[in-house]
């Protein structure tokens, strides 16, 4: 089977690099399965890859901004937003009653004045499109441009000046932070006619909480949040909040944490998955819950809790079946700050008995 290609991400913690060979690994283990629940979808990359392989496929995360990209991407078979239509979305309609939301509460935090009233009019006018295939898609490439557009790709700091004041130098992408919307739009909106396909399964793509999550699956992959040894954490909410503001535009005004410099947004800001003191009951919980189901959890050797104790824990939820746990090499930089290496690991319950 010639190479499969992806689209890119920009995520923290895509699994983009790695997915292939997570699947040839679950390939090697002889493992049948026709559906998959990717638990944390994120990019929806691990779903996407499933989806290609024909799977019936659900996908879930916490944030809708996130579900609206996996239901762009698994859910939908096509796009039918064109260029011209995504940019008409950047202009006020005669007659109706904008708000400035973004324009009002964010100055000087992520974006500029300019692109702070564009945002508000897109998200406003993609709000009004009754096509459910036309908004997915103006979310996808709104919330797609404004990650490519941010240093770090990320929104935990109200850095806007790093962008504007940068003059070269080892670090940054002033060029792609440059980029107009209009620019942008064109390159996400040709990903998507790329990438959008029917796999001839009725997918699907939702959005709960994992502990909430009741969809099921002949293979449960869970690829969480993580802690690492050497840094303070920071959670999901904190790095997309904008995001998931965006995505519940009607909602941010009174979601707007007035306190914190960036203005975080609190909406679907959850402390489940994003503790250590409780990341490995809240594990157990859904291990259990998925007791009929083969479980793929992706980690890394330098998490608290470590690779170790999930695969203890997997054990000890199923005594009666195989555990594999796989190293599956170094991830990103060989080294990181402590000199350890990075490993990605596999721990994987099968449904076969030992
Ligand atoms: C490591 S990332 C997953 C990356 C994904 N596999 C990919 O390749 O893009 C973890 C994901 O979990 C989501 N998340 C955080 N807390 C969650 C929760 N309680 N339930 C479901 N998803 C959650 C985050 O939004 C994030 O997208």
């Amino acid at each position: 089977m010639p190479e499969i290609k992806l689209p890119i991400t920009r995520y923290y913690g895509s699994k983009r690099k790695l997915v292939g060979r997570i699947w040839n690994e679950i390939e090697n283990l002889g493992l049948e399965f026709d559906s998959v629940l990717d638990l944390f979808g994120g990019t929806a990359i691990f779903s996407y890859y499933s989806k290609v392989k024909g799977k019936q496929v659900t996908y879930n995360d916490i944030f809708s901004f996130n579900t609206a990209i996996g239901k762009k991407l698994i859910q939908h078979n096509s796009n039918e937003l064109t260029y011209e239509e995504a940019i008409s979305l950047l202009e006020p309609q005669q007659g109706y009653p904008y708000q400035k939301i973004i324009q009002e509460n964010f100055q000087n935090i992520y974006f500029t004045d300019t692109e702070n009233r564009q945002i508000d009019i897109f998200i406003q006018n993609a709000n009004l499109l009754e096509n459910e295939n036309k908004k997915l898609s103006a979310y996808y490439i709104l919330f797609q441009s404004c990650i490519i557009k941010r240093p770090y790709n990320l929104f935990h700091r109200n850095n806007l000046s790093m962008r504007l004041n940068y003059n070269g130098g080892s670090f940054g992408n002033k060029k792609t932070w440059e980029r107009t919307f209009e620019e942008l739009f064109l390159r996400f909106l040709n990903e998507l006619d790329e990438f959008t396909f029917d796999n001839g399964r009725n997918n699907l793509a939702v959005n709960f909480s994992a502990a909430d999550c009741l969809e099921t699956a002949d293979l449960v992959y869970i690829d969480p949040p993580y802690f690492s040894s050497s840094r303070n954490h920071t959670t999901y909410h904190s790095k997309y909040h904008f995001l998931e503001g965006l995505a519940n535009y009607n909602r941010i005004l009174e979601h707007i944490n007035h306190t914190k410099n960036n203005r975080e947004i609190t909406i679907n800001k959850s402390d489940q998955f994003e503790k250590p003191s409780t990341f490995l009951t809240e594990l157990e919980q859904l291990i259990l819950r998925h007791n009929e189901s083969i479980i793929v959890i992706s980690y890394r050797n330098n998490g608290i809790p470590s690779v170790q104790s999930i695969s203890d824990l997997l054990v000890r939820c199923r005594p009666d079946r195989q555990v594999f746990t796989l190293d599956l090499g170094l991830y990103g930089y060989a080294l990181n700050k402590g000199n350890q290496f990075n490993n990605e690991f596999l721990i994987i319950g099968t449904n076969d008995p030992i």
